[in-house]
């Protein structure tokens, strides 16, 4: 481990630039002397906040609201923005590379570009849709998501500005994640991986790869795309029952993994004053982020803080889940 965990800032770290009473920062006013994990993310959400205050699409949508702003994935930029204030992370924030999984149509990717500006893209897929494994849950069939190999395509648009050239794993993550993929391709530890590939069996092939290989490092960023599509297909408040969190919580009992909830609803902001939805918080939003704190402790954490009535009261607010709710039912 690259420092120590506990490592605590000076006070100054915890003077938010004032905002509006209320607002923002109010619920999630942290006191001095929490972890320094806390206190990053607080940090964190202090920067989303200052970007919901000042950002014109949120004027535009109802400010401070806008919990259908942005894609969730922008929320990146402050907690980097945060990890770049504490000091700790300059190894991980210069030389980490981005790893993607489950491209697609490399509409994320493209994303991940302007988040992560020059860093080092690397993204896996199969190009060729979703695995046999696929069984229908959410709509998900084998074959879903095929764009074809349009590697090259990709590599053109996406390396305008990186480091280095924007590289692609073709294949189904059985055969392509092989244990010498680290060193042929020179991958460095990484600054983020995106997990974006549905079911349970790649998630967990995906990040097995990862921890195997060494690519994950305390502060390494993991976030999930689909942590909620199967719950709210099945209006269910057993979140880890199957998909891309069965696999988190798996991965974090086999390599004794504590997480850190950064941002996104891993983490329930309660409904006192403005509410969870009626306020800017980094809470808010669809898909959550992660932060490695800890690896090789007896004691796993996936991170996750919701409890079941926290789930329920999110599943019956939160508009991409409710739309998944309803599209289970359309189905059946
Ligand atoms: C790997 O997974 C694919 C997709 O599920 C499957 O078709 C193939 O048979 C598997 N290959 C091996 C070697 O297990
Ligand atoms: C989802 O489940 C909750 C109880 O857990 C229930 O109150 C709600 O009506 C359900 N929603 C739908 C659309 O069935």
């Amino acid at each position: 481990m690259a420092f120590a965990a506990k490592r605590c800032f000076p006070a100054l770290f915890f003077l938010f630039r004032a905002t509006s009473p209320g607002f923002c920062t109010a619920a999630l006013a942290g006191a001095p002397g929490g972890s320094f994990w806390e206190n990053l993310a607080l940090r964190a959400n202090s920067h989303h906040c200052e970007l919901c205050r000042t950002s014109p699409q949120s004027a535009e949508k109802g400010a401070p609201h806008y919990h259908q702003g942005p894609s969730w994935r922008l929320k990146l930029r402050s907690v980097i923005a945060a990890m770049q204030e504490s000091g700790n992370f300059a190894e991980l924030l210069g030389q980490g590379h981005v790893y993607q999984f489950g491209v697609f149509s490399g509409w994320t990717m493209g994303l991940l570009r302007r988040v992560f500006g020059r860093t080092c893209l690397v993204g896996f897929d199969s190009f060729e849709g979703l695995p046999e494994e696929a069984d229908g849950t959410a709509g998900w069939t084998p074959g879903l998501f095929n764009s074809g190999d349009i590697r090259d395509m990709l590599a053109d648009q996406l390396d305008s500005v990186g480091r280095c050239k924007t590289r692609f794993v073709k294949g189904f993550f059985n055969t392509s994640l092989t244990i010498g993929l680290k060193d042929e391709m020179k991958l460095q530890p990484a600054l983020y991986i995106d997990i974006d590939v549905d079911l349970y069996i790649s998630s967990i092939q995906a990040l097995d790869f990862m921890f195997a290989s060494g690519l994950v490092q305390v502060g390494t960023l993991i976030s999930y795309d689909d942590w909620w599509v199967i719950p709210c297909w099945h209006n269910s408040t057993n979140v880890f029952d199957d998909g891309e969190t069965q696999a988190h919580v798996e991965i974090a009992r086999k390599y004794g993994v504590r997480f850190n909830c950064v941002s996104g609803p891993c983490k329930y902001i309660s409904e006192a004053p403005g509410g969870f939805f009626g306020r800017c918080t980094i809470h808010n939003g669809w898909g959550p982020i992660f932060q490695v704190v800890e690896i090789g402790t007896d004691h796993f954490d996936t991170g996750f803080t919701m409890s079941p009535a926290d789930i329920s009261r999110w599943e019956a607010r939160n508009y991409e889940c409710i739309e998944m709710e309803q599209a289970s039912k359309n189905k059946s």
